[in-house]
């Protein structure tokens, strides 16, 4: 069985729910208290023993390979004035033993393209793909979870939450089949059904561990929703060839592709942050904003 070495993060989307903040900088880039959505999900990737971060980057990502590059002067001004701690919550940013690879994704064409944009340095091994606005907050961190099964089943996986019917339009909806060894087999897959049509309420998270055939069935998928090369209609073909399990991780995950989610992150991190947890904890409670309307 093939080891998971590298993940995918596909970057390059314009990031317009958060204009203007993203007119210039990558929406993957906005803080959740001190830290940008990318690197917690560098994070996560770097905890489930993945070795090469793929990012498939766009116009205006630079910050991206910046943040995860070397940072000179910054280091060397940091040392002179012996401020240690700053210097190395700055190059921690990525272990020394990760590789960071970017790929420029030309077009918007959609998320299975961004995929697809992978394929030469994937070659022929299982891999994952993470969405970072979908901050998971977990023990283990999802994709470590989600690792272990995929060594116990050897399938493509799919991170799965159920979500309010209403929401159905905004996600890659799965329906299931009863258990295979504790998880459910993927019998379809539909990106961004109205809830009328909707085979269930069952939402793909953005953690996606995949085989590589994926690739074969991107370069076939004709633009689907949206006018875009769709992830989830390779997927659906996928299904037709190999088992696909749907992984009902264990975690909180927050939408930080919408406002409200991103809101909802920062009270979440902002109070356990061992810095200014206690504190924030302490103002949200004199606002008193359980007791108001
Ligand atoms: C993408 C996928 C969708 C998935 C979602 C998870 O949609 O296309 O299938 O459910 O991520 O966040 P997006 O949020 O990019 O529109």
């Amino acid at each position: 069985m093939k080891k998971i070495t590298k993940a995918v993060f596909p970057v390059a989307g314009m990031g317009s729910r958060f204009l203007p903040a993203t007119k210039a900088s990558p929406k993957e880039m906005m803080p959740v208290v001190d830290k940008p959505l990318i690197q917690y999900a560098v994070e996560e990737a770097v905890a489930a023993g993945i070795t090469d971060m793929v990012f498939i980057t766009g116009r205006n990502k630079r910050a991206i390979e910046d943040h995860f590059d070397k940072a000179y002067e910054m280091e060397s001004e940091l040392e002179a004035r012996g401020k240690h701690e700053l210097l190395r919550l700055v190059q921690d940013t990525v272990p020394s033993h990760i590789n960071c690879i970017y790929i420029r994704q030309a077009e918007p064409l959609g998320l299975g393209h961004a995929v697809l944009c992978a394929a030469p340095v994937v070659g022929d091994e299982p891999f994952a793909v993470l969405l970072a606005d979908d901050l998971i907050d977990a023990d283990p961190p999802v994709l470590r979870q989600m690792v272990e099964a995929f060594g116990k089943h050897e399938s493509s996986l799919l991170g799965v939450q159920n979500v309010p019917f209403s929401d159905t339009g905004a996600y890659g909806i799965v329906s299931v089949e009863p258990d295979r060894h504790g998880l459910q087999n993927v019998a379809a897959i539909v990106e961004k059904p109205a809830p009328e049509k909707a085979p269930s309420n069952l939402a793909v998270i953005g953690r996606y561990v995949l085989t590589p055939r994926i690739f074969h069935h991107l370069r076939q998928v004709q633009a689907g929703a949206g006018g875009e090369i769709q992830l989830t209609d390779a997927i659906a073909a996928l299904i037709e060839e190999e088992p696909v399990l749907a992984f009902p991780f264990h975690g909180v995950r927050y939408d930080c592709g919408s406002k409200l989610g991103y809101l909802k992150a920062t009270i979440a991190y902002g109070r356990k942050h061992p810095e200014v947890g206690q504190a924030f904890t302490e103002y949200l409670a004199s606002l008193n904003v359980g007791g108001r309307a």
